[in-house]
C-alpha cells in the first residue's frame, strides 16, 4: 500500500492550500457574518480548474482524479467549508453525474461551462416529504411530445440561487415507484421555474440554499439525462461520489480546528505556562489528530477505490460518518480548548462548530451512511 501523494497531488494540495490562506481566509468570517455568497472566490477557484476537477479536459475541466479533488476539498473547506460545499455540489453532483451519464449534446451544452467555471450548478432531489425517503418523488415530469412538463417543489437545494443549471429528479411513472424516476437539467429562467427566500441556516451561510418551484415548467427532452426511469439509479450513483466529497469537507473543517486549537494553546498562557504545556490539553490535541487521521485514511481509500472503477458506495459512506463525527467533535473541542475565547466570533472556531453540523446531515444523514454500509455488509 502506497501511503505518498504523486507529484500532482501535492501540487494540487499545495495550490489549495495556498488559495484558501490568500483568497479565502481574510474574508471567511465577514461573509459568514452577512451571509454573503464568495462570488469572486468561486470565479477564481473556477479559473484554477477546481469546479470540475475530474471533468476530461475535452469538456473544460482539469482531468484529475478523485484523490486530487478530496485533497484540494481538505484544504479549501479547512478555512472555509462555505466555499467547499458550493465547490463540492458543482464537481462531483453536477459536473461527474453529466461526465459519467450525460449525452454528448448535454456535455457540450452544460458540462464545457460548469465545468470551467463559467456557470454554476446545482442538484435538486430533496422535497419537502423526500429527504431520506428519497424515492417518494412528488415532483412529477408528464411526457408531451418532445417536452416533458415539469410540476412540483424541492427543498433544501445548495447553489440554488445562482445556479445556471440545476439537475432535477422527477417521477414520470408514479405506478413503477422507484423505477419511474427519471433526471433532467433545468436552466436558469425556464418559464414557472422560481426560487423561494433563501433559508437562513445555523452554518455554511456563505452558501446560498433556497426551495425550487417548478409551475407546468416545460422541458426539452435532450435535456432528460439517460433514459427514462434512470433517474433514481443516477442520483444514487451520483451521491455516492458527492459523499467523497463532503466527507473531505468535513475532514478540513477537522483540521482547520485543529490548527486553530494548536495555534491557541501555544500562545494562551495558564498557571505560568502555555497551556499547551498541560496534559489535560495535549490528551485532546492527540485526540483530535488521531480522529482525523482516521478519517483521512477513510476519505483517501474512498477516493482510490472510485478511481480505481471498483465499488466504493460503503467506503464512502463511512468515510462520510466518520469524518463528519470527528468534524463536530473536533470543532467542540476547539472550543473548549479556546475556553470562552471559543464561544465568541472574535476566534473563528464557533463557525467551524456551526458549519461542522450540516456534514453530519446533507448528503445522506448519518443515520442513512449506517443503512447504506450495513446493507452492502450483509450483502457481502
Ligand atoms: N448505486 C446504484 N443503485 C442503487 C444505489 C447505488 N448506490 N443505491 C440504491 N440503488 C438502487 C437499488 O439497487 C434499487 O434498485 P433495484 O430495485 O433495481 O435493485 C433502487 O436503487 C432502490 O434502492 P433501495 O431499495 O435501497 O431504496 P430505499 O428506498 O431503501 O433507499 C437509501 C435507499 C439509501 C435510503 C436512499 O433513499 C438514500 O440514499 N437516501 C438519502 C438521500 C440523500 O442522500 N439525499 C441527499 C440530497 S442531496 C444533498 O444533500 C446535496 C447538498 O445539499 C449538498
Amino acid at each position: 500500500m502506497n501511503f505518498e501523494l504523486n507529484e500532482t497531488q501535492k501540487m494540487i494540495q499545495e495550490t489549495a492550500r495556498q488559495f484558501a490562506q490568500d483568497e479565502l481566509a481574510a474574508t471567511a468570517d465577514e461573509r459568514d457574518e452577512k451571509e454573503l455568497f464568495p462570488y469572486e472566490q468561486i470565479k477564481k477557484l473556477g479559473e484554477l480548474g477546481f469546479m470540475g476537477m475530474m471533468v476530461p479536459e475535452q469538456y473544460g475541466g482539469a482531468a484529475l482524479d478523485a484523490l486530487s479533488y478530496a485533497i484540494a476539498m481538505e484544504e479549501i473547506s479547512a478555512v472555509d467549508a462555505s466555499c467547499g460545499v458550493i465547490m463540492s455540489v458543482n464537481n462531483s453532483l453536477v459536473c461527474y453525474g453529466l461526465t459519467k451519464y450525460g449525452s454528448e449534446e448535454q456535455k457540450q451544452k452544460f458540462l464545457i461551462p460548469l465545468a470551467s467555471g463559467k456557470k454554476l450548478g446545482a442538484f435538486a432531489l430533496s422535497e419537502p416529504e423526500a429527504g431520506s425517503d428519497a424515492t417518494n418523488q412528488h415532483t412529477t415530469a408528464v411526457r408531451e411530445g418532445e417536452f416533458y412538463i415539469l410540476n412540483g417543489i424541492k427543498n433544501w437545494i445548495t447553489n440554488g440561487v445562482n445556479a445556471d443549471y440545476t439537475i432535477v429528479i422527477a417521477q414520470t411513472d408514479s405506478t413503477k415507484g422507484h423505477k419511474g424516476i427519471s433526471a433532467f437539467i433545468i436552466e436558469k429562467g425556464m418559464h414557472g421555474f422560481s426560487r423561494g427566500k433563501k433559508e437562513r441556516k445555523l452554518g455554511i451561510r456563505s452558501s446560498d440554499t433556497v426551495s425550487l418551484t417548478f409551475e407546468n415548467v416545460k422541458i426539452p427532452i435532450g435535456n432528460r439525462i439517460g433514459e427514462e426511469g434512470f433517474g433514481f439509479k443516477f442520483a444514487m450513483m451520483t451521491l455516492e461520489g458527492g459523499r467523497i466529497g463532503i466527507a473531505a469537507q468535513a475532514l478540513g473543517i477537522a483540521k482547520g480546528c485543529l490548527d486553530a486549537a494548536l495555534k491557541y494553546s501555544k500562545a494562551r498562557k495558564a498557571f505560568d505556562k502555555p497551556i499547551a504545556e498541560l496534559q489535560a490539553i495535549q490528551f485532546k490535541l492527540a485526540d483530535m489528530a488521531t480522529d482525523i487521521e482516521a478519517a483521512r485514511l477513510l476519505v483517501y481509500q474512498a477516493a482510490v477505490m472510485k478511481d480505481l472503477g471498483k465499488p466504493y458506495g460503503k467506503e464512502a459512506a463511512m468515510a462520510k460518518l466518520w469524518a463528519s463525527k470527528t468534524a463536530v467533535k473536533c470543532a467542540l473541542e476547539a472550543i473548549q480548548i479556546h475556553g470562552g475565547y471559543g464561544y465568541v466570533r472574535e476566534y473563528n472556531v464557533e463557525r467551524y462548530l456551526r458549519d461542522a453540523k450540516i456534514t453530519e446531515i446533507y448528503e445522506g444523514t448519518s443515520e442513512i451512511q449506517r443503512i447504506v454500509i450495513s446493507r452492502a455488509m450483509l450483502k457481502d
